[in-house]
């Protein structure tokens, strides 16, 4: 069976984002391959953490997960600092990574930019990233467009591994969806939704309240004009919530301008509010049930010894070719 391995890091509320961009394909993945879904606390690290939000959050990313419909007894969901064959294979792949590569990276280039100390994680943060996808070798890796070029660098490394020390690893490909694959901000769609973010209007937190939801689609910016056509170019806002409208109703963008011809800027966010209510209500219940029940603990348990099975088989091979001595 091939192999799905993706994560999304514990650094704030998950967003709408997260889930049209990435989540939802997971979900959609799980029935064809063999998957591994991690929360990527070791990422989240590359910038400060109090260590209690840490915990809390982790355990919130686990239990979206499930929540969104993953079902650990098919998928395996666990912390990426529970295997910690990716710790050491982020090093090793390091060691192969050039500093050009590391600063060549636009999110790094983005979340460096104008700060006085910049950690040396956030950095090599695209090693490590590699190193999760190919302790597994992964076949596919469904991401959102902002993750694309970590994904090429993943492939440049191993394919730089394979050349120096035999074939060893998967190339994996990307799996990034046509439509959602960068959700916008809602007050300013040259910006990206960022679960980041210090501003609450700018993005829809997977567990926001419906009168929230309403709230702050009713208040996202939108140009002056009245008709509901997909152009990114002339029309970034309103493109924007197409994309979204599309995504959790299962409409296409062309159903989208049928449906709105005509008709106001009002009405289509009013009934877009409610698509994402009807979106994201189910996946709410279900979350604080798993909360409530304590099982996530025993899921995360249960996926982190599974994907240590394979991570050690890989890592063993990996540290057996570049010439390190059996520890045992
Ligand atoms: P992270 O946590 O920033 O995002 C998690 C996933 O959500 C996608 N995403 C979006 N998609 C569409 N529109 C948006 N506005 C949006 N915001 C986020 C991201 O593309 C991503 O797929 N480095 C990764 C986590 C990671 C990982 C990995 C992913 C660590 N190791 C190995 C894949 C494979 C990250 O921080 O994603």
């Amino acid at each position: 069976m091939k192999k799905v391995l993706s994560g999304i890091t514990p650094s704030g509320r998950l967003t709408l984002g997260n889930y049209i961009g990435a989540m939802k394909n997971f979900v959609k993945l799980q029935d064809e391959y063999q998957c591994y879904f991690m929360v990527a606390d070791l990422h989240a690290i590359t910038v400060p953490q109090e260590p209690e939000d840490l915990r809390e959050r982790s355990e919130a990313n686990a239990a979206l997960y499930i929540a969104a419909g993953i079902d650990a007894s098919k998928s395996n969901v666990f912390l990426q600092s529970a295997v910690h064959q990716h710790a050491e294979l982020g090093w090793l792949l390091t060691t192969l990574t050039s500093m050009g590569e590391l600063e060549r990276m636009t999110q790094y280039k983005d979340k460096s930019n104008g700060k006085e100390s910049v950690g040396a994680g956030l950095f090599v943060y695209p090693s490590l990233m590699a190193a999760d996808i190919l302790l597994y070798n992964a076949d596919l890796v469904p991401v959102g467009e902002d993750q694309k070029q970590h994904l090429e660098l993943t492939r440049d490394l191993a394919g730089r591994f394979n050349h120096r020390y035999g074939e060893c690893f998967t190339m994996p490909e990307p799996y990034i969806p046509k439509v959602g694959a960068r959700v916008m901000c809602l007050d300013d769609a040259s910006k990206k939704m960022s679960k980041s973010s210090t501003v609450p209007a700018s993005y829809i937190a997977l567990l926001d309240e419906p009168d929230v939801i309403r709230k702050k689609i009713s208040r996202a910016t939108t140009d002056s004009g009245a008709e509901v056509r997909y152009d990114v170019e002339t029309k970034p806002e309103i493109s924007n919530l197409m994309s979204i409208y599309a995504e959790c109703s299962g409409l296409s963008l062309e159903d989208i301008r049928l449906k709105y011809e005509g008709k106001m800027y009002g009405g289509f966010k009013k009934e877009l509010a409610e698509v994402i209510v009807n979106t994201l209500e189910p996946l709410q219940k279900r979350y604080y049930e798993i909360r409530e029940s304590g099982e996530i603990h025993d899921i995360l348990a249960q996926g982190a010894n599974n994907a240590s099975e394979i991570a050690s088989s890989v890592l063993d091979d990996v540290k057996q070719r570049m010439g390190f001595l059996p520890s045992k």
